[in-house]
């Protein structure tokens, strides 16, 4: 299993692996539904969020994730630490390590900065999203969310829509969805589609997003990720939602059953219509709700926990 091991991308599971945390994180749904919201699986056990940008799911979820386990967390963020007095991250690290935690989860905009870390500190690290390289655990809980409803992942078509190229959603989705067998397809303005993604990651490109919705059970939309973002990849924001935005009548193309995810935050209007947020296929709670769960497995698998 996973346990002893870093959790820095979907890169490093295979499909056995990935079922067992389906299914442990299934397992622990219930805990966040009673009254007395723990278990003490984790007791006596130091874990860390140390999040350099923005986040508020992720965030919450893994400091939720551990609390329910009964670990200590403890929440760092770059604003508030002596990161904004100028410490490397290289010192922050170090700083941390000699604390002793037992766990650290990390939020970083530079690609590759949960692996730095992973080389230079004796605890177990999870990447909470490193650049636009990878988001395991959003891609874990997604996949949780899509198994829930359709009781398999194989041979579904899943619709990945907007920006793929700065997107670590898309890509930790993509290398985990291949995996398991679902059939990928995506639409993005060319701009926003990365050289070589159907070789990598063996999915379809359309030329349009009704293309990509036609008979879909899965619609994955994405966030501009605008922060990312140096120089101009698109005309303007109203273009882009006119072409690539999601409404209502473009969910009809889906597959009755369908379902619509997104990662959050969304920004209303832009990615998706107002009205499809809160509408019947909407699945974007649950991924919410799924994200606590799956966040409590992986803490428990890696910390050595047995698999469900
Ligand atoms: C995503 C992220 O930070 O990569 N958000 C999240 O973790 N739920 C997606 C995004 O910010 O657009």
């Amino acid at each position: 299993m996973i346990g002893g091991q870093h959790l820095l991308g979907m890169q490093q599971l295979d499909s056995e692996q990935i079922n067992a945390i389906l299914s442990t994180a299934q397992g622990f749904l219930q805990v966040s539904r009673r009254t007395i919201k723990k278990v003490p699986s984790l007791r006596g056990r130091t874990i860390i969020t140390l999040f350099y940008e923005a986040s508020t799911r992720t965030r919450m979820s893994f400091e939720l994730a551990g609390k329910r386990l009964s670990a200590d967390t403890v929440n760092i963020s770059a604003s508030g630490s002596s990161v904004s007095k100028g410490e490397s991250l290289h010192d922050t690290v170090m700083t941390l390590n000699a604390m002793q935690p037992d766990a650290v989860i990390v939020r970083h905009p530079a690609s590759g900065a949960a692996a730095f870390i992973a080389n230079r500190i004796d605890a177990r690290v999870l990447n909470a999203g490193d650049g636009q390289h990878e988001h395991p655990s959003q891609a874990l809980l997604d996949m949780l969310t899509i198994r829930q409803r359709f009781g398999k992942l194989e041979g579904l078509k899943v619709a990945i829509v907007g920006d793929i190229a700065h997107s670590r959603v898309a890509r930790s989705n993509l290398i985990g969805l291949a995996k398991m067998g679902a059939q990928v397809r995506v639409a993005a303005p060319k701009t926003l589609l990365p050289r070589g993604l159907v070789e990598a990651y063996q999915c379809t490109i359309c030329p349009n997003v009704e293309a990509a919705l036609e008979g879909a059970d899965v619609v994955m939309a994405l966030r501009l990720q605008r922060e990312r973002m140096e120089g101009a990849f698109l005309p303007n924001l109203r273009e882009y939602a006119i072409e690539y935005g999601i409404s209502t009548a473009m969910l009809d193309r889906c597959n009755p059953d369908g379902i619509l995810m997104h990662p959050g935050p969304v920004n209303r209007g832009v990615e998706l219509s107002p009205e499809v947020v809160d509408g019947p296929r909407s699945v974007i709670l649950d991924q919410v709700e799924n994200g606590v769960a799956v966040r409590m497995a992986l803490l428990y698998l890696i910390l050595g926990g047995e698999p469900a």
